[in-house]
């Protein structure tokens, strides 16, 4: 971990740490693996591309077999439309090198209204160390710079943005939480922490509402604060708030707090409320539809709700199948605890969003299979948000497949190389025409 640190402290001198984060996602008990690998940096990204251009070159098999799935299915709307009738958005991520592919912007153009930055809105991206110490009143300085781009993107062709992540345990540099923001100044006390955070959370908040009013339609406030099992949060706490994760001290829990999650829903319903904005706030985590971090999610939703409502709605990151193997790929039984898990948050009150979904295949041979599981996971969603009316958004982060990648690179793993409606050049697959039908 230490040496991630030290990693990403260069990538961000050279490249604001744009193209670094991740971790696993225990999708089932026995894939569980507890991993942190870099995500390629953009010349690595480039690169790959350049290799992959020669495997993209479609066979004629593979066109005739994407020709008779088109066959007789005429598309009649933009997808986002067909979502819509059934109450939600459909949303998909950005990132600024996206921005500068054609064909990327014109498929998120056609048919999603929803986005979100893959890291350019997290508080790891933000953070300006250098200005921060500057700063004479004290308060942490931020950098929008390629977070903007994004916004501009959005602003510029009528698509929301979900803001993600307000914040983040993971792959926070220490010394936000440090005297002078220096790397080994010594940590500061629980209430200068707080004054940090409520600062940092109002002047992200207002930043992109006044500069873009109304594109940020809701905003994770917190990501991934309930462990997976009982060995990095306390004994005794229902809410299974993190400690620590993979070995690394949550300096929000350390320095703040236990309540460091409540105090963060309380600083930006403050922050919305001043920025006049109508922002739904979300409390955002991966394998929330396997008991029993659900039922802790659920405890720590309550204790977040529990003198006012502060919390709107559940983001289900939705990484579906093995980590990094195809076992545990495409399950009926996913689908079901899925709903399951809609139907659990609706109960609560909650609006539900799928923020990150990602629905593994990593063989290329199971490409029948993929798609009639997308049908069905589809069909599922719809029909959970026409019984709940709780389902806002679906947003799909495994969008495109990426055959070039290789086996321990980290989106390999995190989302399986044939996870795509689209291929890798943004060209409709099997699957996407399979979502059109379900959502009919
Ligand atoms: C988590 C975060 C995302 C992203 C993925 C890795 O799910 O919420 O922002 O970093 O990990 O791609």
């Amino acid at each position: 971990m230490k040496k991630l640190f030290t990693l990403a402290a260069i990538a961000l001198a050279a490249f604001t740490l744009i193209s670094c984060a991740g971790k696993s996602k225990n999708a089932v008990a026995s894939t569980q693996k507890e991993e942190t690998v870099m995500k390629p940096a953009a010349s690595e990204a480039t690169g790959m591309a350049a290799k992959f251009m020669k495997s993209t070159e479609k066979t004629k098999e593979e066109e005739k077999a994407h020709a008779a799935e088109m066959e007789g299915f005429e598309q009649k709307e933009a997808l986002y439309e067909s979502a819509a009738r059934h109450g939600f958005k459909l949303g998909t991520v950005i990132n600024p090198q996206n921005l500068q592919k054609k064909a990327y912007t014109d498929m998120v153009k056609a048919d999603f209204n929803s986005l979100t930055a893959g890291n350019e809105f997290k508080a790891y991206s933000l953070l300006n160390q250098s200005a921060s110490q500057k700063n004479e009143n004290g308060m942490p300085a931020m950098n929008y710079y390629n977070a903007d781009k994004i916004a501009e993107f959005a602003q510029a062709n009528g698509i929301g943005i979900r803001g993600h992540v307000l914040v983040w345990d993971a792959y926070m540099p220490s010394w936000f939480f440090r005297e002078g923001y220096k790397n080994d100044g010594a940590f500061v006390s629980s209430d200068v922490m707080k004054k940090r955070l409520q600062y940092y959370i109002e002047e992200v908040v207002a930043h992109f509402e006044e500069k873009y009013p109304g594109v940020v339609y809701c905003w994770d406030v917190v990501n991934e604060a309930v462990a997976d099992g009982t060995n990095e949060c306390k004994a005794d706490d229902p809410r299974r708030v993190r400690t620590s994760r993979g070995g690394t001290t949550n300096y929000f829990y350390d320095v703040i707090g236990p309540d460091y999650v409540e105090l963060s829903f309380k600083y930006a319903r403050q922050a919305a409320k001043k920025a006049n904005a109508n922002i739904k706030l979300f409390y955002n985590d991966y394998n929330t539809f396997y008991s029993p971090k659900r039922e802790a999610i659920g405890k720590l939703i309550e204790s977040i709700n529990k003198d006012e409502k502060l919390c709107d709605g559940v983001g289900m990151q939705g990484y579906v199948g093995g980590y990094g193997q195809q076992s545990g790929c495409m399950s009926a039984n996913d689908i079901n605890l899925f709903k399951n898990a809609i139907t659990f948050y609706s109960k609560m009150g909650l609006e539900v969003q799928v923020t990150e979904l990602a629905l593994r295949n990593y063989e290329k041979e199971k490409a029948e299979q993929h798609a009639k599981y997308y049908e069905n996971f589809f069909k599922m969603l719809a029909a959970a948000a026409d019984e709940t009316k709780s389902l806002t958004c679906v947003a799909i982060w495994g969008i495109c497949d990426n055959p070039a990648l290789p086996k321990n690179d980290y989106s390999y793993k995190m989302n399986g190389p044939y996870c795509g409606m689209f291929n890798y050049d943004c060209s409709k697959k099997p699957e996407f025409f399979r979502v059109a039908k379900a959502l009919e």
